[in-house]
């Protein structure tokens, strides 16, 4: 998840500005499709690297029995987890499933899965070991300290990317914000030698750890700063939002897994040239379009941030500022990859995100796109072509153009299903209510009787509040309170 500007299109992978490799010796990266894990549920085979001297990665995946609530399966998590590395052109040379069945405090794993890992660490040569889970500090400087290598946790890792992706000033700032908000919550160790290198941003390669854990009134500072900066970003975007509302544009928005192909489908509906790729988050900023409906009426498309599961809800929160798009969409559309074979967890987790920014369907207007119908076989297609009828879902290929006629005419029935149809009566000379009405509902009907206006309104649920204080009847709750940025 990060961040381009508003009204900009430019969706080209950035230079590498990771703190975790180095960009002129990249390798190639493995492709994600052939890790695997054999019978014993340990070992996956992963691509071989092309050239020397990219970061040389191992990742682990820790399956947490007690805990572990995720459906999905081990190889479809590690094969995720391999996909993250690869988002910032790590040389993945190792990954495994790691069974753990008592958590240990101090380190994770066991004695013996620690003293494995540190002989393939040291063959394989490893400088950095992903481990897919949460680790507190205290586990994460043991480890690092027993395997003589840099250790990094899934948050660290998805800062990490979002750190790469972050293509404008707003995306920087959120992404320092959470970068921030992590170091402060658990006093991050810095890879020394990286930060040599590249000095200091103040994520993994910043100003180095001596430093942010000798003066922790620094980072607080910094937070303030940014948080600042980034309430100015809010304030600019609701003007443009006021602005939207003003030309009566009713806003939906894509929502969706990391690499489900919002971008592609924003692409095909708007005619746009937001690139996309089999890339994870390369969508981090919200873009917004226009979108002409079928019967002549436009809406504003906003595609927005991937979401991908255990997404800390720091991060969350570090976002909101953009995920307000989501919030205030009139039509959130949820795009899936039904073609996954983890698609229903993949769709529970975007659930869950959305409903940690307070976007709950049944409570909010939201569309399901099943896409990448293309890559169906015939059998399976007719069953989710009879599943999404039944479910109120469109099956499309954003690939293709498959379904998208049929896509544009759902989006614009989900539109015009929130507007409430309403008479009013004003008096003739409040020329300023009678205007704002023109600008903001649909005036279908208008009768002039001396004194007053009859009038039959077609209301925008986006505007119904402002219609409803304005004609001085009663406002009902807002569904969706607006978010304080902060959590
Ligand atoms: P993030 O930026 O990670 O959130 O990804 P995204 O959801 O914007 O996905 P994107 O549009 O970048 O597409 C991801 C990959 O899926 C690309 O390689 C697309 O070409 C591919 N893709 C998207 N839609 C389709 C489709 O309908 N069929 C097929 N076969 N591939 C598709």
């Amino acid at each position: 998840m990060v961040i381009r500007s508003l009204f900009t299109s430019t969706r080209s992978r950035p230079s590498c500005q990771t703190n975790l490799c180095n960009c002129s010796t990249r390798t190639k990266r493995p492709d994600h499709d052939s890790v695997k894990v054999d019978d014993s549920g340990t070992r996956a085979e992963v691509g071989t690297p092309t050239e020397e001297a990219a970061t040389r990665a191992i990742v682990l995946l820790p399956v947490v029995r007690q805990s572990e609530e995720d459906k999905r399966e081990p190889e479809g998590r590690l094969a995720e987890a391999v996909g993250l590395a690869d988002a910032i052109a790590l040389d993945v040379v190792d990954a495994r499933v790691i069974p753990v069945r008592n958590p240990r405090p101090a380190t994770l794993f066991g004695t013996g899965v620690v003293d494995d890992v540190t002989a393939v660490a040291r063959a394989a040569n490893a400088e950095l070991i992903i481990i897919d889970h949460p680790l507190t500090p205290v586990q994460q400087r043991n480890l690092e300290k027993a395997w003589g290598a840099k250790v990094l946790d899934r948050t660290a890792l998805i800062l990490e990317i979002f750190g790469e992706r972050a293509q404008t000033a707003e995306g920087a700032l959120q992404v320092e914000h959470a970068h921030l908000t992590y170091q402060r919550s658990r006093l991050v160790r810095s890879w020394t030698h990286l930060e040599r290198q590249r000095g200091g941003f103040g994520f993994l390669g910043g100003p180095g750890e001596t430093q942010i854990e000798a003066d922790r009134r620094q980072i607080a500072e910094r937070i303030a700063r940014v948080e600042k900066a980034l309430e100015d970003v809010r304030r600019t975007r609701s003007l443009a939002r006021e602005q939207r509302r003003r030309n009566n544009q009713p806003v939906v928005a894509l929502v969706g897994y990391t690499n489900a192909g919002k971008s592609t489908l924003f692409n095909r509906l708007a005619g746009d040239h937001v690139e996309s790729r089999d890339l994870l988050f390369a969508t981090l900023d919200p873009t917004l379009r226009k979108l002409e409906l079928p019967h002549g009426r436009t809406a504003i498309l906003s595609d927005t941030v991937g979401f991908i599961s255990h997404l800390p809800t720091s991060l969350v929160a570090a976002f909101r500022a953009t995920l307000e798009e989501v919030t205030l969409a009139d039509l959130v559309v949820h795009v899936r990859d039904i073609s996954h074979e983890e698609t229903e967890a993949q769709a529970d987790d975007v659930l869950g995100t959305l409903a940690e920014i307070g976007v709950e369907p049944g409570q909010r207007e939201v569309l399901e796109v099943w896409n990448k119908a293309d890559r169906l076989d015939d059998a399976v297609r007719k069953q989710r072509e009879l599943a999404a009828q039944a479910q109120g879902a469109v099956l499309v290929s954003a690939e293709t153009g498959e379904g998208i006629p049929a896509l544009l005419i759902a989006i614009e029935d989900r539109l015009a299903r929130r507007a409430t149809v309403r008479e009013a009566t004003i008096r003739a000379t409040d020329g300023a209510l009678l205007a704002w009405l023109y600008r903001n509902t649909e005036v279908l009907e208008r009768s002039d009787e001396g004194e007053t206006v009859h009038l039959t309104l077609r209301i925008p649920e986006a505007r119904l509040s402002d219609t409803l204080a304005r004609l001085g009847e009663p406002v009902p709750e807002p569904q969706t309170p607006s978010q304080p940025y902060l959590p």
